[in-house]
C-alpha cells in the first residue's frame, strides 16, 4: 500500500458501515476492513470496470460483508463514514451535495480546491477534526470531518492552509511551504504576476506563523 493510501486508511474512524466512494481498486475499503475499522464496506464507483477491480481484489483477500454499487456518488446509500479520495474538490462537493443522508464521518482527500471543500463542510453541519498536508512524492491534503451541532469557525488563513497544519505543523507541511516559496520567488524573478505575488505573500505569512509556533 502506498503512503497516501495508508494515511487515508489510518484516518478512518471505527465504524459499522463504511462507504468507499470512487473506490476504483478498492484498496481503501479493503485496508479499513483488514484493520478492523469497519464491519461492513460498501464499494462504490461510477465506472463498472473500476468497480470490477474492487470486486476482484476483495475476492483475492476473501473479504466478506461487502457490497458493490455502481452509481454516481452516495445518493441515498446510508453509511456511518464515507471516504472520498483522489477526486477533485469540486467533484467531492458535488457528491456530498447529492447525498440524502449525510454520513456522521467523512474522510476526504481532495486533489484540488481544498479551500472550497473546507468552506462546504463548515457551512453544511460538519466540523473538521483533522486537516493535514502530507507527502507521498507529491503533496496531498487529508481531512476528517464529523457532523456537529456546533458551528466551527475558521479564519481565512485556516481555510487556506488547514487548521491542523497551522496549529501543529508537520515537517511535510514545512517542506511544502518552503517549496512553494522557492517556486513563487523563482517565477517572480522572471515576470510580475499579482496572483503569484499574493501566493508568495500568503506562503511567507504561513511560514512566519508556524515559525512562531516552534
Ligand atoms: C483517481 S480514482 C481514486 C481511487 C481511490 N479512491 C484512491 O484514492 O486511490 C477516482 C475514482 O472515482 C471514480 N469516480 C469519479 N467520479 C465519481 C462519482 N461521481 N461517483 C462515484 N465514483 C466516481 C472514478 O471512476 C475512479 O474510479
Amino acid at each position: 500500500m502506498t503512503i497516501r493510501l495508508n494515511k487515508i486508511v489510518q484516518a478512518i474512524p471505527q465504524v459499522e458501515t463504511l462507504c468507499d466512494v470512487g473506490c476504483d481498486h478498492g484498496y481503501i475499503g479493503i485496508g479499513a476492513w483488514e484493520m478492523g475499522k469497519a464491519r461492513r464496506v460498501i464499494f462504490m464507483d461510477i465506472s463498472a470496470p473500476s468497480l470490477q477491480k474492487a470486486q476482484n481484489n476483495c475476492a483475492n483477500v476473501q473479504m466478506n460483508n461487502c457490497q458493490f454499487v455502481c452509481q454516481d456518488g452516495i445518493q441515498s446509500v446510508v453509511c456511518d463514514c464515507a471516504v472520498i479520495a483522489g477526486m477533485g474538490g469540486l467533484e467531492t462537493i458535488s457528491i456530498l451535495q447529492n447525498t440524502t443522508r449525510p454520513p456522521k464521518f467523512l474522510v476526504l482527500q481532495p486533489m484540488r480546491n481544498q479551500m472550497d471543500v473546507r468552506k462546504y463542510l463548515l457551512s453544511n453541519g460538519y466540523k473538521l477534526t483533522l486537516d493535514v498536508k502530507f507527502q507521498d512524492v507529491k503533496y496531498y491534503d487529508l481531512m476528517v470531518a464529523e457532523l456537529s451541532a456546533e458551528q466551527m469557525e475558521l479564519s481565512p488563513f485556516q481555510l487556506k492552509f488547514g487548521f491542523t497544519n497551522l496549529a501543529s505543523p508537520s515537517q511535510d507541511f514545512v517542506n511544502f511551504l518552503l517549496e512553494e516559496q522557492r517556486k513563487y520567488t523563482q517565477i517572480l524573478t522572471q515576470c510580475r504576476d499579482t496572483e503569484v505575488a499574493e501566493k508568495l505573500s500568503d506562503t511567507n505569512l504561513a511560514l512566519e506563523h508556524i515559525g512562531g509556533q516552534q
